[in-house]
C-alpha cells in the first residue's frame, strides 16, 4: 500500500519508474545552486541576470506551483489516464485518482508483455508536445482527444498510413510535424521494440522532430527528468524576470535561458515547473497587455521593478523633487560589455514589455498561385471534386489540393485559363476546353514565411477523363475530410459563395424572364 501511495503522489513518473530505473531525482543544494550547469553566458554576466541566492530559488518555485496548483488548466494532455480512452466520463477529482490508481495497479500487476500499453501516458505528452509547437493550446485540444482516440498506443499510430495521419492533421498546420510523428512511431516500433527512449539526450536522438525543448518537456513531463525547457512562452517569462534585453534569438541569450531554466527547475516537481513556466507565459506574461497584478512572481520580476522605479521617478521628476528618496533603478554593473543587455535604450511606453526583445521578422515570401477548382457530377448525382497529391517533401507534403500553378509574372485573365486548362488537360489525360474555364475570385492564406494569394478559377466538366497517377475524385463529403490545408477550404468557400450568388442570380433572371413573359 505505501508503494502505491508513494507512486500516486509522483504522479505522472510512476509509469516509467516501475519499467525502468530513471536516474535518482536531485535535491536542490540547500546552500548553492547548481552553478556547475551555468553556461559561459550566464556566468560571464553580473548577477543581475540570474539568481545569485539559493533561497530566493526556492521562494520563486514555491510561489509558482502554489498557483499552478490553483490555476492550471485542465488539459486532456495532462490527465490521461493510462487505461481510459473515453475522457468523457472522468470528472475532475476522479481523474487525477483514477490515472494515479490504474497507473500504478496496472504497472504493480501487469505482466511485461503488456507493459507498452504504459506508454500511452508517454505517447500523450509526446504527441501534445508536438502538437503545440507553434499551435494554440484551444486549438490542440480537440486535434489532440481525436488522435489519441484513434490511436492510443504507439503501435496503433504506426500501423497508421501517411495519409490517414495527413487527415488528422488537416487544419493545424505545418504538416511536417504530423508526419515526424508517425516516423517516430514506425521507428519506435520496428527499431526500439516498441520501448520509448528513456532520457531526455535519447529522446533528442533517436525522435524525428523532437529537438531540444520538446525533449526536454516530454523528459521532464513524462519521465520526471530534472531538466528545464525552453519554449517561446519561458524565454518571455524569464527575459522578463532577469531583464534579459538582448536579441531573445542570439546563441548567448538562448544559451543563457537554457541555464537559467535548469537553474531553477524544481528537483521534485521539473514537469510541473515546467508547466508552470509556460502557463504563466500563456496567461499571465503575455506578448500584450501582461497581466502583472495577477503574476505570483511579480516580487521577482526585475522588469517589474523597473517599471515601478521608473514610474516613481518620472512623477518626481514632474514634482520637481530631487530624487532623494527614491530607489536607485538596480541595473547590470557589466552593461556596456553585457551579452544579455538590451542594446536599445529602455521604452517607457512598453513597460515589461520591453524584454524580450527580437530582431526585425523578415518580412514573408509574396506569392500568388493559380487554381482550379474542377467539378464533375458523380455517380451519386453528388459533385465531385478533382484533388492532385502535392510531392512528399516541402511545404504542404502530401497533402491534396486543387491543380495550381504558381505565378511566375503578372498575366492577363486569358493567359491564366491558358496555363490552367494546360495543366488539368495533363492532370486528366484528355483536352479540357478553355472556354469552360470561369475566374472565381481571390484568396489570401498567410503561411509562416509565405503570403500566398490563391487566383481561383472553376472548371465544370461533363466527365472526368482518365484519372492519372496522384489524382483522385472526390465527394463533397469526402473532402470535408480529406488531408487538405486550411488555404484549399477558404478556396472552398469562396467558390461556394460565388456558386450560390450565380444560382440566385439565375433564379431571378429566370423569374423576371417569367413575369415578362406573362407581360407579354
Ligand atoms: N505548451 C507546450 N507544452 C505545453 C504544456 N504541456 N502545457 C501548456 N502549454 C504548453
Amino acid at each position: 500500500m505505501s508503494r502505491l501511495r508513494s507512486a500516486m503522489n509522483k504522479g505522472t513518473r510512476v509509469a516509467l519508474e516501475a519499467t525502468e530505473a530513471t536516474p535518482p531525482r536531485k535535491k536542490r543544494p540547500k546552500t548553492a545552486v547548481k552553478r556547475e550547469e551555468t553556461t559561459d553566458a550566464l556566468t560571464a554576466s553580473s548577477s543581475y541576470h540570474t539568481f545569485s541566492d539559493p533561497a530566493d530559488v526556492v521562494r520563486l518555485c514555491s510561489h509558482l506551483l502554489s498557483w499552478y496548483d490553483k490555476e492550471k488548466r485542465e488539459l486532456p494532455w495532462r490527465t490521461l489516464a493510462v487505461t481510459e480512452s473515453d475522457l468523457n466520463i472522468r470528472t475532475y477529482a476522479g481523474k487525477k485518482q483514477l490515472l494515479f490508481h490504474k497507473c500504478a495497479y496496472f504497472i504493480l500487476t501487469a505482466p511485461r508483455a503488456l507493459l507498452p500499453r504504459c506508454f500511452s501516458l508517454f505517447l500523450s505528452v509526446w504527441v501534445s508536445e508536438i502538437m503545440l509547437q507553434q499551435t494554440q493550446v484551444a486549438t490542440v485540444i480537440d486535434y489532440f482527444n481525436k488522435w489519441m482516440k484513434r490511436w492510443p498506443t504507439v503501435q496503433d499510430l504506426a500501423a497508421a498510413t501517411l495519409e490517414e495521419v495527413n487527415q488528422m492533421w488537416a487544419g493545424l498546420g505545418y504538416y511536417s510535424r504530423g508526419k515526424r510523428l508517425h516516423e517516430g512511431a514506425q521507428k519506435v516500433v520496428s527499431q526500439l521494440k516498441g520501448q520509448m527512449p528513456r532520457t531526455v539526450d535519447s529522446l533528442l536522438k533517436q525522435l524525428p522532430g523532437v529537438g531540444r525543448y520538446t525533449a526536454a518537456a516530454i523528459g521532464s513531463i513524462a519521465l520526471g527528468q530534472v531538466t528545464g525547457a525552453v519554449d517561446g512562452n519561458v524565454i518571455r517569462v524569464l527575459c522578463r524576470l532577469r531583464a534579459i534585453g538582448a536579441d531573445s534569438t542570439s546563441p548567448a541569450v538562448t544559451e543563457a535561458l537554457w541555464s537559467l531554466a535548469n537553474m531553477l527547475v524544481d528537483p521534485e516537481r521539473p514537469g510541473d515547473f515546467n508547466q508552470v513556466m509556460m502557463e504563466l507565459g500563456a496567461r499571465v506574461c503575455t506578448p500584450k497587455a501582461p497581466q502583472c497584478s495577477q503574476c505570483p512572481v511579480q516580487s521577482h520580476c526585475r522588469s517589474y521593478r523597473k517599471v515601478h522605479v521608473k514610474q516613481e521617478q518620472n512623477s518626481a521628476k514632474l514634482l520637481g523633487k530631487l530624487n532623494r528618496n527614491l530607489p536607485d533603478i538596480e541595473d547590470c554593473m557589466n552593461s556596456a560589455t553585457c551579452s544579455l543587455c538590451p542594446s536599445e535604450p529602455w521604452d517607457d511606453e512598453l513597460g515589461v514589455q520591453n524584454f524580450p526583445r527580437k530582431p526585425a521578422k523578415k518580412p514573408p515570401r509574396v506569392e500568388r498561385t493559380l487554381t482550379c477548382v474542377v467539378t464533375r457530377a458523380g455517380n451519386e448525382g453528388e459533385e465531385e471534386y478533382l484533388l492532385i497529391q502535392r510531392p512528399n517533401k516541402g511545404l504542404l507534403a502530401g497533402l491534396w489540393e486543387f491543380p495550381s500553378l504558381l505565378l511566375e509574372e503578372e498575366n492577363s485573365e486569358m493567359k491564366h485559363k491558358r496555363v490552367l486548362c494546360g495543366e488539368v488537360s495533363r492532370k486528366l489525360g484528355t483536352n479540357v476546353t478553355e472556354s469552360l474555364l470561369q475566374y472565381v475570385g481571390e484568396v489570401v492564406h498567410i503561411f509562416s514565411h509565405i503570403h500566398q494569394t490563391y487566383v481561383v478559377y472553376s472548371l465544370r466538366l461533363k466527365d472526368g477523363g482518365s484519372q492519372t497517377e496522384n489524382t483522385q475524385w472526390l465527394s463533397r463529403s469526402a473532402l470535408q475530410e480529406a488531408a487538405v490545408s486550411t488555404g484549399l477550404k477558404k478556396i472552398v468557400k469562396l467558390h461556394d459563395s460565388v456558386d450560390n450568388v450565380k444560382e440566385k442570380t439565375s433564379k431571378v433572371s429566370s423569374s423576371v424572364f417569367s413575369i415578362m413573359e406573362l407581360i407579354l
